[in-house]
């Protein structure tokens, strides 16, 4: 796997998701920075989604985690950052052709749609999987 450097973060609807997936990050050596929230509260996630597609749109980080109940909120809020390609993901074929096709750069995820095994093995399709390029460029610069 190419060496990422990760921004996490969730609302309180994808806090312990969010755990488990830097727990994922950590046994696995990635490089990554939580944006919080650190505990459980009502929270509002497009504050978390602000910062996290900031940074990630700025390249320093790779990529982008966002965890909330349903993955929704966290991808409209964050594709309103120029740059970002974010995704809401709840299957391992879409996982990797959003990379493949799309190069999304936010991974976001429902905490309340999915189990916990199925989203690590998302973000692990996700993580390793690279952009192909060719058309699929030509098609990302025409959105752009
Ligand atoms: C919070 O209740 C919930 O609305 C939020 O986590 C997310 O699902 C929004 O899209």
């Amino acid at each position: 796997m190419e060496k990422l450097k990760i921004a996490i973060g969730c609302d309180h609807g994808g806090f312990n998701l969010k755990n488990k997936v830097i727990d994922y990050l950590k046994a696995r050596g990635i490089e990554y920075k939580d944006y919080g929230i650190y505990i459980f509260e009502s929270s509002d996630y497009p504050e978390v989604a602000k910062q996290v597609a900031a940074d990630v749109a700025a390249q320093k980080f790779d990529r982008g985690i966002l965890i909330c109940g349903t993955g929704l909120g966290m991808a409209i809020a964050a594709n309103k950052t120029k740059g970002i390609r974010a995704v809401t993901i709840s299957d391992t074929y879409s996982a990797r052709v959003s990379r493949a096709h799309n190069n999304a750069n936010i991974l976001c995820i429902g905490e309340r749609v999915i189990g916990e095994h199925l989203a690590l093995d998302i973000v692990d399709m996700w993580l390793k999987t690279g952009f192909e390029g060719g058309r699929h460029k030509r098609r990302l610069d025409m959105i752009e």
